[in-house]
C-alpha cells in the first residue's frame, strides 16, 4: 500500500541542535547496522522505517557494509527510498560510512582517498540517492596520513555528494587534529559518532564528549543500549531470536555476573523513577552535555515504540 506519512509525526519529537551548526537531529535517530540487510524480512524492515519516520525520526544511519550481507542494508533503504520515502527525501538526514571492510584486495577498507571516494559513489547507487547528508570516516587508520582521509572527506563535500561530514570511533588527539584540518578547510566537522551508554562511557572519560562541546561538534551516541543489554531482554535469561542468541555482535559471554548485577541494579534504579531499564538507559544518554541523539536499533516496531516514550522526559 502506497505510503503516506502521518500527519502529526512532529508534534512528540524532540529535536537538538548538532553542535553549532544549522542542522537539529531528532533525540533518537534509527540505525540499520541489524534488522535492515537480504537477511532480514524486508516487510519488517520497511514497518520499523514507516514507524521511525511517522513518530518524527528523521535522521538514518548506515554504512556501506551494514547487512548482511555488506552493502544491503544500503539496498533495502534504497527499495525504501523508491517505493515509499523519495516525496519525502527533504525531510530526511541520511548518514552514510566507510573504514571496515567492504570488498577484496587493498582499495576495500580504512582510510585511503581511493576506498572512501569509491565508496560512497557505490553507497550512493545502492541507496538510490544522488546525494547523502552526511558521510563519515567509520573508523582511524593508524597507516594513512590523516591529512589524505581528511582531504578525501572535504573533496566529497566539495562534490555534492555529502552536505556534511563526520568521523566515527576515532581517539582524542586525531580527532583534535581532524577537527582543526577540516575547520581551516571550511568544512567543519558536523559530529562524532561514538559509543556511550551506562555500560561503556570511554569518549566521556577519555575527553572526547567534552572535545566535541568545546569544538561545536555534535556527538551521537551509537549502540545506547548496549545492543541490547541495557533493556529487559536479558534480565532473565537468553531469548530466542534475540541478538545474543544469535551470538555474532552480541555473544553471550559479554553477558558476565558483574555485567548482568550492574543490569539489574540498573533496572532497579529504573523502577524507583517509574522508568523502563530502556528508557533509563537512554534519557542518561540524552542528559549528558553536548550529546546531540541517540542512535537506536530496534528488531520491531515495538520496541522503537517503547524506545521513543523518552522524548517526552527529555
Ligand atoms: N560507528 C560505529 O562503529 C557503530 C557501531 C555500532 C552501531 N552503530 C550504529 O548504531 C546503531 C544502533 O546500534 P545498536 O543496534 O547496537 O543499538 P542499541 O539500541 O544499543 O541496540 C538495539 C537492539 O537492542 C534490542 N532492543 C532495542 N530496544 C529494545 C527494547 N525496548 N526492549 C528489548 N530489546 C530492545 C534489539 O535487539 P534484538 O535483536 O535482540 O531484538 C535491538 O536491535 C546501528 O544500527 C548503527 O547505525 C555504529
Amino acid at each position: 500500500m502506497k505510503f503516506i506519512a502521518n500527519q502529526h509525526r512532529y508534534d512528540e519529537m524532540k529535536y537538538e541542535r548538532c553542535g553549532r551548526s544549522g542542522v537539529l537531529l531528532p533525540k533518537v535517530s534509527l540505525g540499520f547496522w541489524h534488522n535492515f540487510g537480504a537477511i532480514d524480512d524486508f516487510g519488517r524492515s520497511r514497518q520499523i522505517m514507516r514507524y521511525a519516520f511517522d513518530h518524527g525520526i528523521t535522521h538514518f544511519d548506515l554504512a556501506n557494509n551494514y547487512g548482511p550481507p555488506y552493502g544491503s542494508a544500503e539496498e533495502t533503504f534504497g527499495k525504501l527510498m523508491d517505493e515509499d520515502f523519495r516525496p519525502y527525501r527533504d525531510e530526511m538526514f541520511i548518514a552514510t560510512k566507510a573504514g571496515y571492510d567492504m570488498w577484496p584486495g587493498p582499495y576495500g577498507n580504512w582510510g585511503s582517498r581511493k576506498y572512501l571516494m569509491a565508496s560512497l559513489d557505490q553507497s550512493l547507487h545502492r541507496m538510490s540517492l544522488d546525494y547523502v547528508d552526511l558521510f563519515y570516516s567509520h573508523r582511524y587508520d593508524p597507516e594513512t596520513p590523516l591529512e589524505e582521509t581528511l582531504q578525501a572527506l572535504v573533496d566529497i563535500v566539495r562534490s555534492g555528494k555529502a552536505l556534511y561530514i563526520g568521523i566515527s570511533r576515532w581517539p582524542l588527539e586525531a580527532t583534535r587534529f581532524a577537527f582543526q584540518y577540516l575547520r581551516e578547510r571550511d568544512v567543519p566537522c558536523l559530529i562524532y559518532q561514538g559509543r556511550i551508554n551506562l555500560l561503556d562511557r570511554t569518549p566521556i572519560e577519555e575527553g572526547i564528549l567534552e572535545l566535541c562541546r568545546q569544538e561545536g561538534v555534535g556527538f551521537i551516541s551509537f549502540s545506547p543500549l548496549a545492543q541490547g543489554l541495557l533493556t529487559d531482554r536479558y534480565l532473565y535469561g537468553i531469548p530466542e531470536g534475540s541478538r545474543m542468541s544469535k551470538g555474532k555482535f552480541l555473544r553471550s559471554d559479554m553477558l558476565t555476573d558483574e555485567v548482568l548485577q550492574k543490569i539489574q541494579q540498573y533496572n532497579a534504579e529504573a523502577q524507583a523513577e517509574g522508568l523502563s531499564l530502556a528508557e533509563y538507559a537512554l534519557s542518561w544518554i540524552l542528559r549528558q552535555k553536548g550529546v546531540s541523539s541517540v542512535l537506536v536499533g530496534a528488531s520491531s516496531t515495538e520496541q522503537l515504540q517503547k524506545n521513543l516514550r523518552i522524548t517526552t522526559q527529555v
